[in-house]
Formats: C-alpha cells, sequence, structure tokens
C-alpha cells in the first residue's frame, strides 16, 4: 500500500496535488486537524446549531479523530469534561446530546467514550450510567434507544459498550439475552444483520452486532465466511464501500464494512488499495474534513470515518484505532478491554 506523507500547513494550506481538478490522493493531514479543532468553535454557524441534537456524538467524533492523528491535545480538555458532565440527567443517568434536550442511549455511549480517552469516569456518577441502561433492557434481551422505547440492534451495541467500558458488563446487563437477540437479527440468506428480528441485512447494523459478539466474546455465533462475502460484495467499482446491494458508496461504510471484516480477520477480502484511494477522494481539501463521496460537503461524522478507515488500512501517520469500539486502541489498552478478534483466514 502506497501511502504517501501528510500535507504541513506551511504550503499555505493548498493542495499537495499537481493537478489541482484531481481528486486527492495524499492524506491532507493539517487541514482535517484545522477543520475538527473549529468545529467546535462555530457556536454561530447555521449548521452547528441544526446539528445541536447531536452534539454529543459530534464531540466524540472529533476528539477520537484528533486522538487517532495524535493531536488530542489541541482541544480543550477541562470544559469538554465540564460539557459531558452538564448533560448527565440528575433522574435517569442517561446522557442527552447537550443541555435541555432528553437523555438516550446513543449520547450515554457517546460520553461514556469521551470521558475514558480522558481518563475522567470520576468525574460522573457511573452508578447511574449502570441503572440507565439496566434499565432499559427489555424481557427479550433488546433494549430500548430511551424511555420512548424504540428497539433496534444499535442500542443493544450501545448498552453493552458502555457497560464494557465502564467494566461492568457481567454484573449488570442479561449478556446471554442480548446477544441472544442479536442473533434473531440475523439473516440466514446473507449472514448479515438486520435493526430487529426480520430487517433487511445492513452494513451499519451488522457492525453493531459484530461489535457486539466481540464484546460478549461471541464471535463462534458468526458464519464468518457467508457474512464475509456479503461484506466484501459491498465493494463497488469506485473502491468505495455501500451499506446494501444497490447503494451508492459512502466513506462511514469504510468504518462499518471494514471493522466487521477486520474483527472477523477478513479484512484482505477486499481492495485495500482501491479503498484507500476512495476515501482520499472523500477529502475536502479547501476546508479539510471528509464528505459522504467524492465531491460533496465534508462534515465531522464522515470525518471520523474517513479517518478510522485509514487507519485500519494501516496508515502510517494515523495510531492504531480499535475496530470493535472506534477509540484509539491505546486507551482500550490502558483500561484492559479486550474485545475479541479472530485471526487471519
Ligand atoms: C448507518 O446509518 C449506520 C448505522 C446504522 C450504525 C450506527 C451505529 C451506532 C450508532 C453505534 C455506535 C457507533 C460507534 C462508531 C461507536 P445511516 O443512518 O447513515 O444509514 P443509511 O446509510 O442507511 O442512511
Ligand atoms: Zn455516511
Amino acid at each position: 500500500m502506497d501511502f504517501t506523507t501528510f500535507v504541513k500547513p506551511s504550503n499555505g494550506g493548498a493542495s499537495n496535488n499537481e493537478n489541482e481538478t484531481e481528486p486527492a490522493k495524499k492524506l491532507q493531514f493539517w487541514k482535517h486537524v484545522e477543520y475538527i479543532e473549529n468545529h467546535g468553535k462555530q457556536e454561530d454557524d447555521f449548521e452547528y446549531c441544526m446539528t445541536e441534537f447531536l452534539r454529543m456524538s459530534g464531540i466524540y467524533w472529533g476528539v477520537t479523530a484528533l486522538d487517532i492523528m495524535g493531536q488530542l491535545d489541541r482541544l480543550d480538555r477541562k470544559s469538554i469534561i465540564e460539557f459531558v458532565k452538564r448533560c448527565q440527567c440528575p433522574t435517569s443517568g442517561g446522557f442527552s446530546p447537550c443541555e435541555g434536550h432528553d437523555p438516550h442511549m446513543l449520547y450515554t455511549l457517546s460520553a461514556v467514550q469521551i470521558l475514558c480517552t480522558y481518563d475522567a469516569l470520576n468525574e460522573i456518577d457511573c452508578d447511574a450510567v449502570v441503572r440507565y441502561v439496566v434499565g432499559l433492557q427489555q424481557p427479550d434481551g433488546s433494549f430500548f434507544g430511551d424511555k420512548w422505547g424504540e428497539v433496534d440492534t444499535r442500542f443493544s451495541f450501545c448498552a453493552v459498550a458502555t457497560m464494557t467500558l465502564l467494566q461492568r458488563l457481567e454484573q449488570s446487563v442479561d449478556v446471554e439475552k442480548a446477544v441472544k437477540f442479536v442473533m434473531s437479527c440475523c439473516n440466514q440468506t446473507d449472514g448479515g444483520f438486520g435493526s430487529k428480528p426480520g430487517a433487511e441485512s445492513h452494513a451499519g447494523l451488522t457492525y453493531c452486532c459484530v461489535g457486539l459478539l466481540s464484546l460478549t466474546q461471541r464471535l463462534h455465533l458468526l458464519d464468518v465466511d457467508k457474512l464475509g462475502w456479503w461484506l466484501c460484495e459491498r465493494q463497488l467499482p469506485s473502491g468505495g464501500l455501500n451499506g446494501r446491494p444497490e447503494k451508492l458508496p459512502d466513506v462511514c461504510y469504510s468504518w462499518w464494512v471494514l471493522s466487521s471484516l477486520t474483527i472477523m480477520g477478513r479484512l484482505h477480502w477486499i481492495s485495500s488499495e482501491k479503498l484507500q484511494q476512495f476515501i482520499l477522494s472523500c477529502q475536502d481539501l479547501e476546508t479539510g474534513g471528509f464528505s459522504d463521496r467524492t465531491g460533496n460537503m465534508p462534515d465531522i461524522f464522515h470525518t471520523l470515518f474517513g479517518i478510522g478507515g485509514l487507519s485500519l488500512l494501516g496508515h502510517p501517520d494515523l495510531k492504531l484505532i480499535n475496530p470493535t469500539l472506534c477509540m484509539p486502541q491505546y486507551i482500550i489498552d490502558r483500561l484492559g478491554i479486550k474485545p475479541q478478534r479472530l485471526t487471519l483466514a
């Protein structure tokens, strides 16, 4: 794989391509650092205001991407931890995306991920988080996303990942039932997983289910060959990956598909070279950041998954990312957590 050196800001922020009209072929490292660093400062920006409902996850995406780039100290640790603390609901124990919103499983995982990265779990009431997550498990093993009762395998993953990061998995939720529910969402035809029993296989939800099986050491339940084939069929002639048959490629699926294949020891079943080129072609050469596909507007979500995908592909300028928890591997090592991985086949 031919990864070349990133561009430093000393070139005035200009592209390092010989031909400016060509999509980028090299990682615009410092442009992305600038993009992520500025993201949290644009409080008056229209897009920033409109994404208030997912602010906690936005911070997790930015913190994680910068840490993978070795630039975490560019963000203000203290104010981020203060923000996270203000978002813990005093009654339920769950976290909301920002002050004034309701708590939800999705933002509870993001909050715990941020605090783990900053080694600051002692700053919050962890017992209350455990009570919140346990209280959302249903008799069939599934999880509600919040008090309104939507069920989805995303919430199963968030619950199990949160409990794992808090080192409370075995003593809290019913792991056996959680696994049983997730396996009931596996489709026999392609080996993939959907949001609930009988729902169409989807690569994002497959990541959630494979991730849950990795956290619970149950990867032997997978039909690795069948699922591996379905996942590698997601690669299109452009090199990009889609989430379901007949869909367009999207940089975030570089994460959902690649992380699943990595956990299953089947990363080499797709063309890494072509995927790397697709991801790099989705960089915004002017502002930094990655978009879902070539030429579109960048956002912080696709920026994490572009960087994360390149890290899984072994980019030399990026730290290792853990494919199960989508966090820097050194944080997972520091916590002593060992999500299951299958060996190469
Ligand atoms: C696609 O969403 C992605 C998913 C359904 C998976 C989302 C996973 C989580 C929320 C779990 C936490 C994730 C991490 C990385 C820790 P989409 O709405 O873009 O789907 P579409 O492409 O079908 O529109
Ligand atoms: Zn996407």
